[in-house]
């Protein structure tokens, strides 16, 4: 086969938010704020920054609308958020959010255990949001959860991962973001889903949001680029993992993707020190283990 690497790739940072998600202690608002502000230093343009989910759900996030009021305003830099339902829609707008990600799950098990509703009455509960979003100009991400299997059901089908990414298409996301939440799936399984989510959704319109649970991320991140999806999602030290997601752990770590593009001549835009000098940050400041295998050597 004729391998399609993009030219060029955009990375979307997901520490903040699903990076920090997940941590025991409550990471003081500054810290994060230091800690997008050195990410954005670095290069990084899109970086999911936290979440307007119920603060009973997800007490991390519960400082969201602090981060987004604190931000310093940067025309070149897409902040995002998270937001599952109207509510949370409502709250990020009144916060002066400009791009906002929804997310569903392909696995009907994992959808309620993440956000107390079926896959089919998340998609509907975004119909609103959508509107809302579209009238006042606010740039709307999809996530599919669950595309290589699920914490609950085991194996997931290629079929229903294709019906929610090409839903959250239809209804009005630029992009889906295509998530292995448990960080469960090998290359030939990861090519097998992209090719037929391929079918319905161009490269352009698709990310990559791959846990590294058990050491796969970077393997099936390889795979899936030579078919030209040029958005991959990644976080810094390789921070991650859903509160909600039994046994998930973090994501594929950035450092570690952008020396892989770099070597490969793709280019990502991302100073490679200053990242690193990011990661080292967070992990210090929160006292955590740094995932990236790059940082180990570059300090
Ligand atoms: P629910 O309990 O069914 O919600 O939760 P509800 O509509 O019945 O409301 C219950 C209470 O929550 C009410 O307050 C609402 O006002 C409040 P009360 O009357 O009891 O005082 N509420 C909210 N408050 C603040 N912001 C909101 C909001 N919505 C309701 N947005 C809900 C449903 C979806 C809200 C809940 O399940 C939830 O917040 N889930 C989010 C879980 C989450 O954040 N998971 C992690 C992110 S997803 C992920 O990590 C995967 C990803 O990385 C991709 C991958 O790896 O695959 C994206
Ligand atoms: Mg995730």
């Amino acid at each position: 086969m004729t391998k399609n690497y993009p030219k060029t790739a955009r990375i979307v940072e997901v520490s903040p938010r699903d990076g920090l998600q997940n941590i025991k202690t409550q990471v003081p608002t500054e810290t994060k704020l230091a800690l997008i502000n050195q990410l954005c230093d670095s290069g990084i343009k899109d970086i999911e920054v936290s979440s307007f989910v119920s603060p009973k759900w997800v007490p991390q996030m519960a400082d969201a609308a602090e981060i987004l009021g604190q931000l310093k305003a940067r025309p070149e830099t897409n902040y995002i958020v998270l937001t599952p339902n109207l509510k949370g829609f409502d709250r990020a707008m009144e916060c002066g959010a400009k791009e906002v990600a929804v997310f569903a799950a392909a696995s009907e098990t994992f959808s309620q255990k993440n956000t107390n509703c079926t896959a089919d009455e998340a998609l509907k509960r975004f119909e609103p949001l959508m509107a809302k979003a579209l009238d006042n100009g606010i740039k709307v991400r999809g996530y599919t959860s669950c595309v290589l299997g699920c914490p609950y059901e085991g194996d997931v089908s290629v079929d229903e991962v294709v019906r929610i990414t090409k839903a959250l298409i239809d209804m009005g996301c630029y992009e889906v973001s295509l998530g292995d939440t448990i960080g469960i799936g090998t290359p030939l399984k990861a090519q097998k889903m992209i090719e037929a989510v391929l079918q319905q959704v161009p490269a352009e319109k698709l990310a990559l949001h791959f846990h590294d649970t058990r050491g796969q991320a970077l393997a099936n991140i390889l795979a899936c680029l030579e078919y030209g999806v040029p958005n991959i999602d990644a976080s810094v030290a390789g921070l991650g993992g859903c509160p909600y997601a039994k046994g998930a752990s973090g994501n594929v770590s950035t450092e570690d993707v952008v020396y892989m593009l770099h070597g490969m001549g793709i280019q990502t835009g991302i100073d490679l020190d200053k990242l690193v000098a990011a990661g080292h940050y967070i992990t210090n400041e929160i006292s955590c283990t740094n995932n990236s295998r790059i940082s180990a050597i570059v300090s």
